[in-house]
């Protein structure tokens, strides 16, 4: 008899984005001739850049040689990449963190969603709501997160509503929590913290031998002065917070897969019993069994991401998406909607019009505009009345979009 993790029965059918395809993908086959533009999951258009490319083809000259092949790697990176990495994410900035405290992985999206692994079942969760459905799905999968309720919520994780009505500020939750998604820039919202807003945070978990996990995959996309690129920025952080950072939305690297994740060694959790135990022990020990590396090939176009030249590159993929997102802004607003985010992140936060649900909005612009967009509902019930787009497309199609917006009859 074979015995199933029942907690999959109790998740939703489909991953919100599998849902949103599906969707689409019945569309087109209903009319194959509609131009459909997708501005829905946050997938970019733009190619790697040149370094990262030539760096690439280098690696796999050297994996045709006998005397220069890799085999397996170090599970948590090869050193060329955690002190290229440690050098300019964290030393340039002021920040102090060691290269045994990087992972390099192959996406947040399996770090934030594996990190549940080393910790205890009987945490409190808390997530902003809307949130990236990750943090959620994957709590539901390890049994932390309850059974979910009519409203959308699981009977076992806080919500922390984050909507117009608070400026998409997440307040301090009224119940003790022990572990704490939190994604800036946010996905979806695209709004950030200041570092005075993200210090409450710290704070909080200082206090409350609470752990962070913080999701700063868009942090390239920071324009503004007052919003941190690292939590490590804000006093304390290194003794409460995990962080994760991605080259996939810094650098194109949403099919060629490389990130990392940065557990300080000063992070501890605790046995039932109260014995302290640094986590950067538990994730080393999860991640050298669980995981073979990230192939080498991509570990070198990583490591040019950082040169002088792949900086560059990097910088005008980044402002081609922040144009995008500026064309986006200024466009639904000009139509009457209300949209937020967009300004220190790919993502765009638009309120619907008239009162009408995510689903509703996103099936009028699928089925009248042939725009896809991502129900704000889809990424928690605080999202209702919402509709993500993201910046990644190309400009003439972003163009294109907001051309076909102006269709939109606003009451
Ligand atoms: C999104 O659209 O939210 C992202 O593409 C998801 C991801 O990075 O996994």
């Amino acid at each position: 008899m074979i015995y199933i993790n029942e907690n999959y029965i109790k998740l939703p059918g489909s991953y919100l984005f599998s849902d949103v395809a599906r969707k689409v993908e019945e569309f087109k086959a209903a009319n194959p001739n509609a131009k459909i533009i997708k501005l829905g999951i946050g997938d970019v258009t733009k190619a790697l850049p040149s370094a990262a490319i030539r760096a690439m083809h280098l690696a796999v000259d050297e994996m045709a040689d006998a005397s220069t092949f890799r085999g397996y790697g170090p599970e948590q990176g090869y050193d060329f990449l955690v002190n290229t990495i440690v050098e300019n994410d964290y030393k340039a900035h002021g920040l102090d963190i060691a290269a045994d405290e990087i992972f390099v992985s192959d996406g947040s999206k399996s770090d934030t969603g594996n990190i549940g692994a080393i910790l205890g079942l009987d945490n409190v969760v808390a997530v902003t709501d809307p949130v990236y459905p990750v943090y959620v799905d994957t709590n539901a999968m390890a049994g932390r997160a309850g059974n979910l309720l009519q409203n959308g919520r699981w009977s076992k994780l806080v919500y922390v509503p984050c909507t117009i009505e608070n400026d998409f500020v997440p307040e301090l939750p009224k119940e003790k929590v022990d572990i704490i998604y939190l994604c800036y820039p946010n996905n979806p919202t695209g709004t950030t913290l200041t570092r005075d807003q993200l210090k409450i945070w710290v704070d909080y978990a200082i206090e409350n031998k609470a752990l962070i996990l913080f999701d700063g995959a868009y942090e390239a996309f920071i324009t503004e002065d007052d919003v941190p690129h690292s939590i490590y920025e804000i006093e304390g952080a290194k003794d409460v917070a995990i962080e994760f950072r991605s080259f996939s939305k810094t650098a194109g690297f949403t099919g060629t897969r490389c990130a990392y994740t940065v557990v300080p060694k000063t992070v501890m959790g605790y046995t039932k019993l109260g014995e302290k135990v640094a986590l950067n022990r538990l994730w080393n020990r999860r991640h050298t069994t669980k995981f073979n590396g990230v192939p080498y090939i991509i570990q070198r176009a990583a490591e040019a991401v950082y040169s002088p030249q792949g900086k560059k590159e990097v910088k005008d993929i980044i402002d081609y998406y922040l144009d995008n997102a500026k064309i986006i802004r200024k466009g639904l607003s000009a139509q009457g909607l209300n949209v937020y985010g967009g300004i220190n992140s790919p993502y765009i936060w638009v309120k619907t019009p008239d009162g009408m649900t995510s689903w509703g909005f996103f099936d009028y612009l699928l089925n009248d505009l042939n725009i896809v967009g991502t129900p704000g509902v889809g990424f928690g019930p605080s999202g209702e009345g919402y509709l993500r787009l993201t910046a990644f497309g190309t400009l003439e199609n972003t163009k294109e979009a907001v051309g076909r917006f102006s269709k939109i009859s606003i009451q």
